[in-house]
């Protein structure tokens, strides 16, 4: 079966490709052609990740799932969310959205945040969506060098380590995509 990733993350495409069991042949969107920025206009993540899949279903005419994250927390009534790349502007710029977090953060007694990955999948006119949450908190300062985004300053519940303090394979056992990726695969493994 062919599927689709739409995606143009080439890390996210080569991590999601090798977990995916064999009878299935992933294509980036680079693969089928489409070279566009699909619009991310929806208000929600989980809109978002169904804007995307729809656009490469309606299209092109193929299977694909999509995935969109967002950063909510809990005292900015679940800001940034799904305004996270571009919460500091549209320059997706990851140090500036750090410290606009931490500012807006500040005096603030609860802390709590979580990352939340949707995965909208279309497949043989099923649409199906997949949830992957991970609880938090943010940190006062940035911690470790690993990982991208907020990393730096997000603590998973029940560790004293950032994401960015962790290796790439204790953030995916644990983290929003991870948790979010491995329900699309047990649903394509069956
Ligand atoms: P995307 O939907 O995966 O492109 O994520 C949107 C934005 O959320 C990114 O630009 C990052 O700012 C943030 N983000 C998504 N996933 C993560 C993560 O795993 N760690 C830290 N930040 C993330």
């Amino acid at each position: 079966m062919k599927l689709v990733f739409a995606t143009h993350n080439q890390n996210k495409f080569i991590e999601v490709k090798t977990m995916l069991p064999h009878h299935i042949e992933l294509l980036s969107l680079t693969d089928i052609g489409c070279n566009e920025d699909i619009p991310e206009t929806a208000d929600t993540i989980e809109g978002n990740a169904i804007l995307k899949a729809n656009y490469v279903r309606d299209n092109y005419n193929l299977n694909c799932f999509a995935d969109d994250t967002g950063l909510e927390v809990k005292s900015l009534n679940n800001a940034p969310g799904v305004y996270s790349a571009r919460y500091a502007g549209n320059t997706h710029d990851s140090t500036a959205n750090i410290q606009k977090l931490l500012k807006n953060l500040e005096g603030k007694e609860d802390r709590s945040a979580r990352f939340k990955t949707a995965i909208a999948l279309n497949v043989n006119q099923e649409e199906i969506m997949f949830l992957g949450i991970c609880e938090g908190e943010i940190i006062k300062e940035l911690r470790g060098d690993s990982g991208f985004g907020y990393d730096p300053v997000f603590q998973p519940k029940g560790f004293d380590k950032t994401f960015a303090e962790m290796t790439l394979a204790q953030k995916s056992e644990i983290g929003h995509r991870g948790k979010a990726m491995r329900q699309l695969i047990a649903y394509l493994s069956k």
